[in-house]
């Protein structure tokens, strides 16, 4: 699909690897100036390198700080941010534990990086937006936005299924304005050695189990996750708001 971003601005937060990474680069490469962020330096460096994209270092769960990124992105851009991707989340390497031992400071965390992060990027972005009467708002989501988490991390659940609820009542807020809100939820990809290691640490028929309840019989990659993020921020999908998109090859 040809699908062309010239001179549109996006942010894309937890852009230092995996999805992050393969958002920035794919919406650099068809024209947009890209902004990205993410608390590893030498990972942003990393998705920089050898194209446009802006960095900038940010502690996502410091409100103050995401405040202060969107508006560096305003101020860089000279204008509005056109495109927004929620993509910071994920475990914060965490395991599942019974329910009786997971700490506060585990349980918040995460629900800080996942959902409290993108509430404070859109709450940032939303004021643009409503005066450009225009936007795209494409958040993270997971297949644990809608069933149980197969990590069975109670927090990881709960913060992607508030992830869906802020998409959907962020679209009837913002649809007015003339922005959408949609949500990506992605199926299992090895972005990382931890993800890469769990994998790898599992029998052989557990994997093969894994892999025969994927329709297209394969794990997904950080591209399929960025095309798809692309499809919700195209004309494409101007008519598309509030939904969730599963992308992990017919996974059921
Ligand atoms: N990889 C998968 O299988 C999978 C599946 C479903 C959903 N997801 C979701 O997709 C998104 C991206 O996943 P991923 O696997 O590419 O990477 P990831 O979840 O391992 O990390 C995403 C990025 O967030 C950054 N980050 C962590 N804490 C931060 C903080 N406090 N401030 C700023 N940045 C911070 C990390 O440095 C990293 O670059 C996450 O929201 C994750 O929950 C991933």
């Amino acid at each position: 699909m040809n699908l062309d971003f010239d001179g549109k601005v996006v942010a894309v937060t937890g852009a230092a690897m995996g999805f992050g990474r393969a958002i920035a680069r794919s919406f650099a490469a068809r024209g947009a100036e890209v902004y990205a962020t993410d608390i590893d330096a030498k990972g942003l460096a990393g998705t920089a390198d050898g194209t446009t994209i802006r960095t900038a270092i940010a502690d996502l769960t410091d409100r103050a700080a995401v405040a202060a990124w969107i508006a560096s992105v305003e101020a860089g851009a000279g204008r509005a941010i056109d495109i927004l991707v929620n993509n910071a989340g994920g475990m914060m390497g965490q395991h599942h534990r019974p329910v009786e031992d997971v700490p506060d400071a585990d349980w918040d965390a995460i629900m800080a990086l996942n959902v409290d992060a993108s509430f404070a990027t859109i709450r940032a972005a939303a004021p643009g937006m409503k005066r450009a009467g225009n936007g795209r708002i494409i958040n993270i989501s997971s297949g644990a936005a809608f069933r149980p988490s197969r990590t069975r991390i109670q927090a990881y659940c709960t913060a992607k299924h508030a992830v869906l609820g802020l998409t959907r009542q962020m679209a009837m807020e913002l649809g007015p304005f003339g922005i959408t809100v949609n949500s990506v939820a992605p199926g299992l990809v090895l972005t990382d050695a931890d993800k890469l290691q769990g994998w790898q640490a599992q029998t052989e028929e557990r994997r093969t189990a894994a892999l025969s309840g994927i329709a297209l019989g394969r794990l997904g990659e950080a591209q399929d996750i960025a095309d798809a993020t692309m499809f919700f921020a195209s004309d494409l999908a101007k008519f598309v708001s509030g939904q969730l998109l599963p992308v992990n090859g017919g996974s059921f």
